[in-house]
C-alpha cells in the first residue's frame, strides 16, 4: 500500500498546542486531573516501528459488528445503522483498520458496574462491538439508539446520546478515541464534553448525518459519519486527550 503514510503522529512538548480539544476544560471536571502538567514523553521509537495492528480473518467476526445479535432476544430500542469511513487527511481511505465501539443503552445504562444510575439494564445488550475497515476504508454497524444518561459532572449533568468510538491508525502508538453525537440533540448546548473542543466548526464533525440511504425499511434508521485521523488540522475529527 504505497499511497500509505506510515509515518508516526508527532506529539508537541505543550500538551496545548495545535490541539483541538482544550485538554483542561474547567467546565469537564475530571480532566483538570487527567490532563499533563508536564511536556509529553515520546515514545520509543522501537514502538512507531510495529508494523502492526494485524489482525487476521479470524480474529473479527462480522457479527461483532451487529450489537442487536449478541444474545438471546433483541435489544429494546430504536434499531440503527451507523456506517462511514476511515480517512486520512489527505481524503485517503484507511483500509482494514480496526474500529471498535461502545455505548450505553435504549435507557443510558452502560453496562459496567460503575453506572449504577437508576435506568434499567438491557440483559440482550453489552453495547460493545467492533469491525475491520473494508478496502474503501468503510466500516458498518447495527445497533439501538443509545439513551441520554446522568454523569454528575455538575447539577443537572446529562450527556447528549453518543458512541464511543476507538480506531487504530497504521501503528500501535496511533490509537484514537472519540465520541460520535447524533443530529438535532437538545443536549449539545449544556455538554462540557463536547464544548471543549474549541472550534465550533470542528465540533460539528463529531455529528452524525441521518441518513435515508442507509435507512432500511421496517428496520433501522440510518446514520453515516465519516472519521478524519488528522493531526489536529482543520476537518480532522477531534479525538480525546487519552486518545492521541
Ligand atoms: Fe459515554
Amino acid at each position: 500500500m504505497s499511497a500509505v503514510d506510515d509515518s508516526p503522529i508527532v506529539l508537541p512538548d505543550d500538551p496545548s498546542f495545535g490541539w483541538e480539544v482544550q485538554v483542561d476544560y474547567p467546565g469537564y471536571r475530571s480532566t483538570l486531573w487527567r490532563a499533563p502538567q508536564r511536556p509529553l514523553v515520546t515514545m520509543p521509537e522501537e514502538l512507531h516501528d510495529l508494523a502492526g495492528p494485524v489482525y487476521g480473518d479470524e480474529t473479527v467476526s462480522p457479527l461483532d459488528a451487529d450489537l442487536t445479535r449478541q444474545h438471546e432476544g433483541e435489544p429494546i430500542g430504536e434499531r440503527i445503522v451507523v456506517h462511514g469511513r476511515v480517512l486520512d487527511e489527505d481524503g485517503r481511505p484507511i483500509p482494514n483498520t480496526l474500529v471498535e465501539v461502545w455505548q450505553a443503552n435504549s435507557a443510558g445504562r452502560y453496562k459496567h458496574y460503575v453506572d449504577q444510575h437508576p435506568a434499567p439494564l438491557d440483559p440482550n445488550f453489552s453495547g460493545a462491538g467492533r469491525c475491520l475497515t473494508d478496502s474503501e476504508g468503510r466500516y458498518r454497524f447495527t445497533s439501538i439508539l443509545p439513551g441520554p444518561y446522568p454523569w454528575r459532572n455538575h447539577h443537572n449533568a446529562w450527556r447528549p446520546a453518543h458512541i464511543h468510538f476507538s480506531i487504530f491508525g497504521r501503528l500501535f502508538t496511533q490509537r484514537l478515541v472519540t465520541q460520535m453525537y447524533f443530529p438535532g440533540d437538545p443536549l449539545f448546548a449544556y455538554d462540557p464534553i463536547m464544548n471543549s473542543i474549541r472550534d465550533p466548526e470542528s465540533r460539528k464533525l463529531l455529528i452524525a448525518r441521518f441518513d435515508i440511504d442507509s435507512t432500511t425499511p421496517e428496520w433501522a434508521l440510518g446514520y453515516e459519519w465519516d472519521i478524519v485521523l488528522g493531526r489536529g488540522g482543520r476537518g480532522a475529527t477531534p479525538f480525546e486527550e487519552d486518545g492521541r
